[in-house]
């Protein structure tokens, strides 16, 4: 795992900016996209700098079951906002959220994940150590699928709406199996809220418990972060 601490977020962000421009530059064309407040700043010097997808490929990690993608609440709405409508991909996927079978769409979406093999997939992290929305207790076997949020993860999020009520109580998700299938994981946490979750990652401990614990067992893991984390002396 190679960890690159900032004590300064915009040089976090220009740095994760610039590592995603030097991967288009290099060949990178298929890429893992996230949500959630983590990723905004990053888009936002996307959206600012001349990086060209429109040869690239997108594959969002997760949608909330059972909203429409037209919903300003859905990660479609998110994706397009943040980065689409400035920067366009060739094609860009978000798992439909409100199909008439949920369980097919997952598997539907596993099987392009399959034969899409992405070159980089971003990662932000719950406070309980989610990845994705796989949340404690995820198989490391998981592919796509549906998954119920756990009450931590929809009150975390329910700054998005309106209410706790609104958030929507299940999402599909990439499995932790599908995350580690790219070639390399970037991984972004920022704040004290991420600390817990962080340190248990960089313990070297894998446990489903802490889902991100995984990425141990990966071999190509880029973490940026404004945390200064005890790194376990093996
Ligand atoms: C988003 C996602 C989630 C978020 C995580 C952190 O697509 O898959 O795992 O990365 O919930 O969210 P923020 O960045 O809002 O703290």
């Amino acid at each position: 795992m190679d960890i690159r601490y900032f004590d300064d977020r915009t040089a976090l962000y220009t740095a994760v900016s610039e590592h995603f421009q030097q991967a288009v530059a290099n060949g990178a064309t298929t890429f893992g996209l996230a949500t959630g407040g983590t990723m905004e700043p990053l888009y936002e010097n996307l959206r600012n700098s001349d990086v060209d997808f429109s040869t690239c490929t997108s594959f969002n990690l997760d949608e909330y079951a059972g909203i429409d993608k037209n919903s300003p609440h859905s990660y479609y709405t998110y994706m397009h906002e943040q980065l689409f409508n400035a920067k366009p991909f060739a094609a860009s996927y978000v798992p439909v959220g409100d199909a008439d079978d949920v369980d097919a769409e997952a598997r539907k979406y596993e099987a392009l994940l399959q034969a899409n093999k992405r070159h980089i997939q971003l990662l932000g992290v719950g406070e309980n150590g989610h990845i994705a929305f796989n949340e404690p207790g995820t198989s490391f076997d998981s592919e796509t699928h549906v998954i119920e949020l756990t009450p931590s993860t929809r009150e975390a999020n329910a700054r998005f709406f309106s209410s706790l009520d609104e958030v929507p109580t299940h999402a599909v998700t990439m499995g932790i199996a599908s995350i580690l299938d790219a070639d390399e994981i970037i991984l972004i946490a920022c704040g004290e809220n991420k600390r817990q979750a962080m340190e248990a990652l960089v313990d070297g401990n894998v446990t489903v418990e802490v889902p991100v614990s995984i990425l141990n067992n990966h071999p190509n893991v880029v973490i940026y972060t404004d945390l200064k984390l005890p790194v376990a002396i093996k």
